[in-house]
């Protein structure tokens, strides 16, 4: 039985507490920290980059999971593997060259993920599948937290645990996670469930306790 690993997105953390919210999340039973870092071209919105990711990197103790929403994105990977990602996720619709993209990732000392836009089908991963450790199938549109989980992607994830077969691969979720759809997903193959509004909802880092609460019934 694969085991389930919830990564909390510190996209619905408090901006002005980061450090913190890192600390709060995984004393309450984060297992990994999902960073969501936006360009405001690739995606309709613009979050932080590097630098923030190395501010908080010393208050994680365990993985810092980097989702990459920005387009071009190879000339930044080896800043996001400087600042201490362990994991790097760009997306197949970044640009034209998802392949090279991945081996830089690599060289770059990190893990490599892949994500996939909800309008993309899973075969745009086949050929990648010797070279990543993570793919991120996402349930919303990327840019926002609280949007609605996308059902049709369930059948992609299926998709996915197949075609990957036995290779050490991660299936990420991202977007729209809670204790309804967590279940879904986790049936199609899924082992890493990002949760943003659903883990962060009801706590704060002075009151951490509803975090704990919340990773817990997803
Ligand atoms: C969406 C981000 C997600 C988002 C998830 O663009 O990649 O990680 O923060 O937030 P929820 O869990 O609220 O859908
Ligand atoms: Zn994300």
């Amino acid at each position: 039985d694969r085991s389930i690993k919830i990564a909390p997105s510190i996209l619905s953390a408090d901006f002005a507490n980061f450090g913190a919210e890192c600390a709060a999340i995984e004393a309450q039973g984060a297992d990994w920290v999902h960073v969501d870092v936006m360009d405001g071209h690739f995606v309709p919105n613009i979050t932080f980059g590097p630098a923030t990711c190395a501010a908080i990197r010393p208050h994680i103790k365990g993985v810092m999971d980097v989702h990459l929403m920005i387009a071009p994105v190879d000339p930044y990977i080896s800043a996001f593997a400087d600042a201490g990602a362990d994991v790097i996720t760009a997306h197949v619709e970044a640009g034209p060259h998802i392949h090279r993209t991945v081996q830089a990732i690599r060289g770059a000392g990190a893990k490599a993920g892949v994500a996939l836009n909800p309008a993309t089908p899973a075969a745009a991963v086949s050929h990648l599948l010797d070279m990543v450790d993570l793919v991120c199938v996402m349930t919303v549109n990327p840019g926002f937290g609280g949007q609605k989980f996308i059902h049709s992607q369930i059948d992609k994830v299926r998709q996915l645990r197949e075609m990957i077969g036995d290779r050490p691969i991660h299936i990420e979720i991202d977007g729209g996670v809670d204790p309804t759809t967590a279940p879904l997903v986790a049936n199609a193959g899924a082992d890493v469930l990002v949760a943003g509004s659903a883990v962060f909802r009801g706590g704060s880092v002075s009151n951490p306790a509803p975090y704990g609460e919340n990773i817990r019934a997803i």
